[in-house]
């Protein structure tokens, strides 16, 4: 028996990096899945085959608002339902603000927002569809951001921007779908992809680390996969939340909040302003994720 045996999902960016893993663990814990790349998708549902898992692969961009709406088809079409998505594609075109183009910053905005949106939208659309016609279920999106989009980071102000928003979509996704029995969260994984494999030296010394720790890989991408197969399950309680995750690590952020404030029933002027704010501390503490090797 298998945590998600009965589950239907959709795994986006599953030809390659963490998207594979994840695929391959929802389907070695019972999930029907579709997976999603612009290639190496059937790659993918071949393997989950040749373990005795089912899957079905669609090919295309996440961008493409057809694409999303073909995943959600294929899922009911194939395994009769969907249950849960995982919006996990996408790339990083890194550039200092002053040098990045145009191109650059629609691109990694387009994968990874608009992707986003367009598989979102459609299962939602299928998923208020079936909570009307009252056919209740748990149903589940995992977005995937990133340090990056929480906490920010040198080079990638587009990546950022758009990271932010994968996690600011779960968060409003929870409210406004909660009526219908869809829970939506994201997580921040760290791993040893092919994109951060890219630094020179990295791979090197995330395998001298591994040796270190007794052969246990801190930066194998399939460390991120079990969080995505319990937040994709059925009993999974959370909604509305991001978590970090690496190696041997899961962490519960703690969103937006805020620490200090003042009220008064009128407007402030600048020079008040300054006599109340400038004795508040200018920065408020928070705990990044730690990236063990
Ligand atoms: N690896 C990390 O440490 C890390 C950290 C933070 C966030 N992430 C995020 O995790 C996700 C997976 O990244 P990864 O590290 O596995 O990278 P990866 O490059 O190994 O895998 C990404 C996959 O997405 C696919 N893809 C790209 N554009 C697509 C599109 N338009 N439509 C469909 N598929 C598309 C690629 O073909 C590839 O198979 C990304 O959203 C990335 O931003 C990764």
């Amino acid at each position: 028996m298998g945590k998600l045996d009965g589950r239907v999902a959709v795994v986006t960016g599953a030809g390659g990096g963490l998207g594979r893993e994840e695929a391959l663990l929802l389907a070695a814990e019972g999930a029907q899945v579709v997976v999603n790349d612009i290639k190496g998708a059937q790659n993918t549902v071949d393997d989950i085959t040749a373990a005795g898992g089912r899957a079905v692969a669609v090919e295309g961009s996440v961008s493409d608002l057809s694409v999303g709406e073909a995943m959600v088809e294929a899922a009911v079409q194939h395994f009769g339902d969907l249950h849960a998505i995982v919006n996990n594609a996408g790339f990083i075109r890194d550039a200092l603000l002053v040098k990045m183009t145009e191109e650059q910053f629609d691109s990694v905005l387009e994968v990874h927002l608009k992707g986003t949106f367009a598989l979102t939208r459609a299962a939602a659309t299928y998923w208020v569809g079936r909570a009307k016609a009252g056919e209740a279920a748990d149903r589940s999106i995992v977005n995937t951001t990133s340090g990056a989009g929480l906490h920010g980071n040198p080079g990638q102000f587009n990546y950022s921007a758009a990271k932010a928003g994968a996690a600011m979509m779960a968060v409003t996704a929870a409210i406004e779908l909660k009526k219908f029995g869809v829970r939506a969260n994201a997580i921040a994984p760290v791993a040893g992809t092919g994109p951060v494999l890219a630094t020179p030296g990295l791979g090197d010394m995330i395998a001298k680390a591994a040796e270190a720790n007794g052969g246990f890989d801190s930066f194998d991408p399939a460390n991120i996969a079990p969080l995505v197969g319990y937040l994709a399950g059925a009993d999974c309680p959370f909604t509305g939340q991001v978590f970090s995750v690496q190696g041997g690590h899961v962490g519960l952020y703690q969103g937006w909040s805020i620490e200090h404030e003042v009220d008064r029933k009128g407007r402030w002027t600048v020079e008040e302003l300054s006599a109340e704010l400038d004795a508040w501390p200018t920065r408020i503490k928070v705990n990044r994720q730690k990236v063990a090797l």
